[in-house]
């Protein structure tokens, strides 16, 4: 058993590298870009960097269908690259967390090519979740009612096997048989060789899916999408499979990230809470869902209220009993400014989102250009877009609207948004190649972009190493205890850490106080807070240098978007 590191003080970038950064020319992101982008990513401050999936795969779902799980995908280079990227990486003290896909494989995976032919001797014939058709007279039926998240039905027939197959995510992705001991055995075998190789941990994907109830009744739920959930969330063997990849996960003192879609702050401290938990931390979904209802496909427009509400949840929920991940981008949602920041004060609400987040207590997650403020794309086909899952939804739940409102909808809603190539600069693709991008650029690098915002002390980019920077140095924002103020109001999010220093008699609070109004506004500060006592720390509206000239905000009055942070010092 090794010791684990310190993952609370620290924080994380999320690299989805098809976009990131590409060193060939080919017009593909690849682990070449990402060698030469270290330093810059050192330089915002964080401490480690998850890979979204870097295998082999045929992309029908970019790199969450994996066909190997032990190699580098050729387009991103190759496994002596991805080592060099490491340890340059190690070298700058920076971790690396892989994307640990085993909920399921793609279907060009050799298990699966295997597990078609069936057959009792056939070692990999249980190696996915298999069922007999159900008859209606001589016409075949699925197994069940299951619907999956991206495709249709969740079971796809298989000709060769003459059984259905199940998919809780695209055709192309069949569920593993978690049930199966030897599926278990490769996962262990899969984690051992990338720790192995130096590897810091894991994110792992749609992790509390991987047990499924093998009774497997029919769903009832009247959003299709999710029809089934039930049965295949948080299964009856969940705990005892983690259980099992912990013990590898010790051994190296590799530090291990659930993301779980639709979990509770109660099942959720199951898997998370203790000296005894399975995972160190867990993506929710919760905070994805302030301008829509359960997906971003049904979309309402954003409610501060509601974002309000999931974070007082998760923050008191799991407050003095668990660890957990923050974020509010990655590379299945649409870019969080044009969600719940306001492009007409792009560069106010882009920087105060990042204070708005990072201060809270957890680990924060950055996702590549975040930290630039880039916005949603708009493309005028359904054609232009890549996601299977944004097309499944143009073609079905849309099905009744114009094609302008199709369009409209997709531009909202589509993970493809955080999926445009990194703008890096104002030159030719953003910088991002000198070959012909994969995937279209977002026309505003002439402005969004990481060349431009370096130099603007004023910019999001700069304002994302402030905050990272002041969490990292303050036991407060690192350790201290979190409270909401005002929780009512539809314009002003407000919170306060407070950390006791009981050794040397000190108490310190600090008051994050965010405007999500595009208008000047008053506010008060909570009882008990005297602001002629309070010194300004952090504030969107001046940069480091006037903040170290002496410049200072008016207290109890913000600007649009303008976050304050205050600190207050006391003798106990
Ligand atoms: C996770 C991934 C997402 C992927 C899905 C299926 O939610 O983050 O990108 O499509 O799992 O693997
Ligand atoms: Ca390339």
């Amino acid at each position: 058993m090794k010791k684990q590191y310190d993952f609370r003080k620290m924080s994380f970038y999320q690299i989805w590298i098809r976009s990131f950064c590409d060193g060939n020319g080919d017009g593909i992101g690849d682990l070449y870009g990402v060698y030469d982008k270290l330093e810059y990513i050192k330089k915002l401050g964080v401490d480690g960097i998850w890979f979204s999936p870097i295998y082999p795969s045929p992309n029908a779902d970019y790199g969450y269908d994996i066909s190997d799980y032990k190699n580098i995908h050729p387009d991103y280079g190759t496994l002596e690259q991805f080592k060099k990227v490491l340890d340059r990486a190690h070298e700058l003290g920076l971790k690396v967390l892989l994307d640990l896909v085993i909920n399921h494989t793609s279907d060009e995976h050799p298990w699966f090519i295997e597990s078609c032919k069936g057959g009792k001797d056939n070692p990999y014939s249980d190696y996915y979740i298999w069922r007999e058709p159900r008859f209606k007279g001589e016409e075949k039926l699925p197994p069940n009612n299951w619907y999956s998240q991206f495709e249709g039905i969740a079971w796809e027939y298989n000709e060769q096997r003459e059984q259905y197959y199940l998919h809780v995510f695209a055709k192309k992705q069949p569920d593993l048989n978690m049930d199966n001991p030897k599926v278990r055995e490769e996962v262990k075998s899969i984690m051992r060789f990338w720790l192995d190789m130096g590897v810091d941990g894991f994110r792992e994907d749609v992790i509390n899916f991987i047990s499924k109830n093998s009774d497997m009744p029919d769903g009832w739920s009247f959003v299709p999408a999710i029809n089934g959930l039930p049965f295949y969330k948080d299964g009856p063997n969940l705990h005892k499979y983690l259980e099992e990849f912990r013990q590898v996960a010790r051994e190296y003192g590799a530090v291990q990230i659930g993301e779980a879609p639709f979990t509770s702050v109660k099942t959720a401290l199951t898997y998370i809470g203790g000296r005894k938990r399975v995972l160190d931390m867990l993506i929710q979904f919760d905070t994805m869902f302030a301008d829509c209802f359960m997906t971003e496909y049904i979309y309402h427009g954003f409610r501060l209220r509601k974002l309000k509400s999931a974070f007082r949840r998760w923050q008191y929920g799991l407050q003095g009993k668990a660890w957990f991940a923050l974020y509010l981008e990655n590379h299945d949602h649409p870019r969080v400014v044009s969600r719940y920041g306001n492009l007409r004060w792009w560069k106010e609400s882009g920087s105060m989102l990042a204070a708005c987040y990072i201060l809270q207590r957890g680990t924060p997650f950055l996702y590549q250009g975040q930290e630039l403020g880039m916005t949603n794309i708009a493309l005028n086909s359904i054609d232009k877009y890549i996601d299977v899952a944004a097309k499944n939804a143009y073609n079905t739940f849309f099905l009744k609207d114009s094609v302008e409102r199709r369009l409209e909808r997709i531009h909202v809603s589509t993970r493809d948004s955080a999926r445009t190539p990194v703008q890096w600069t104002d030159g030719k693709n953003a910088g991002f190649t000198t070959g012909k991008p994969w995937f279209y650029v977002n026309p505003n690098y002439s402005f969004i972009n990481a060349e431009a915002e370096d130099r603007d002390p004023h910019s999001i980019l700069n304002f994302y190493r402030r905050c990272l920077a002041l969490r990292k140095h303050s036991r407060t924002l690192l350790f201290g205890t979190y409270r909401e103020y005002f929780p009512q109001s539809s314009k002003i999010f407000m919170y306060e850490r407070k950390y006791t220093d009981k050794a040397n008699g000190l108490e310190e609070r600090i008051l994050v106080v965010c405007s999500f109004d595009a208008h000047d506004r008053s506010y008060r500060m909570p009882r008990g807070y005297n602001y002629k006592k309070g010194r300004l720390i952090l504030d969107n509206y001046i940069s480091e240098e006037e903040m170290k000239a002496g410049k200072t905000a008016q207290p109890c009055a913000l600007k649009p978007y303008e976050v304050q942070v205050w600190k207050f010092r006391k003798k106990l």
